[in-house]
């Protein structure tokens, strides 16, 4: 498909997103208050929503990244989680929010929470910008969600098509209709 002919549809504008980071940020201040928050993103998908939600902690954090793959550049999901690498610190006495931009299957998100848990930290929690629930292959509910959107392809603001669009400031979904 090439999605540069298709009409795209704004799901979560500049301006959403900004208002939701500034809730969201304020709620995580709130709750890691007095906390030792580390918090662990997902690349690639998340290193936009990770940048934006960083700054707007008013609380000490640390941050690191993992970098996982379950979609190739599939529009379906592999079901398979990959971790191609990893961090190698030891997590006890650490606040764990590992950051995501979607779930979707919820495989990532529940293979990489297992996995840290082995590592030992004090808590451990989620936090994804977008979060489909329809799509479950698993039992998962993130702690945070920025939105709960529906079964649609989104691309932007992170999230690729065929590896491009990632930089688009927004979160879109390409409709069936031609430019
Ligand atoms: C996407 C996304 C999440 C994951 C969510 O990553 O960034 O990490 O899929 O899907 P799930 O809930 O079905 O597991 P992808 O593997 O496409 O890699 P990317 O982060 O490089 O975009």
């Amino acid at each position: 498909m090439d999605i540069e002919k298709k009409v795209w549809e704004v799901l979560c504008s500049e301006e959403d997103i900004k208002t939701r980071l500034k809730e969201l940020g304020k709620q995580l201040s709130e709750d890691y208050k007095n906390r030792n928050l580390y918090i662990i993103s997902l690349l690639k998908g998340s290193f936009i929503f990770t940048a934006d939600l960083v700054r707007e902690l008013t609380v000490p954090v640390k941050i690191n990244f993992i970098t996982t793959s379950s979609y190739g550049h599939d529009v379906e999901s592999s079901g398979y989680v990959e971790i191609l690498e990893d961090i190698t610190e030891d997590l006890t006495g650490y606040d764990v929010l590992v950051v995501d931009d979607i779930t979707d299957s919820a495989l990532t998100m529940d293979s990489v929470v297992k996995h840290l848990e082995k590592k030992r930290p004090a808590s451990i929690k989620s936090c994804v910008l977008l979060d489909k629930p329809e799509r479950r292959k698993v039992e998962f509910a993130p702690d945070y969600v920025g939105f709960t959107i529906p079964d649609k392809f989104v691309v932007g603001y992170g999230l690729n098509f065929g590896d491009y669009y990632r930089n688009i400031p927004y979160v879109f979904v390409v409709t069936d209709q031609e430019r």
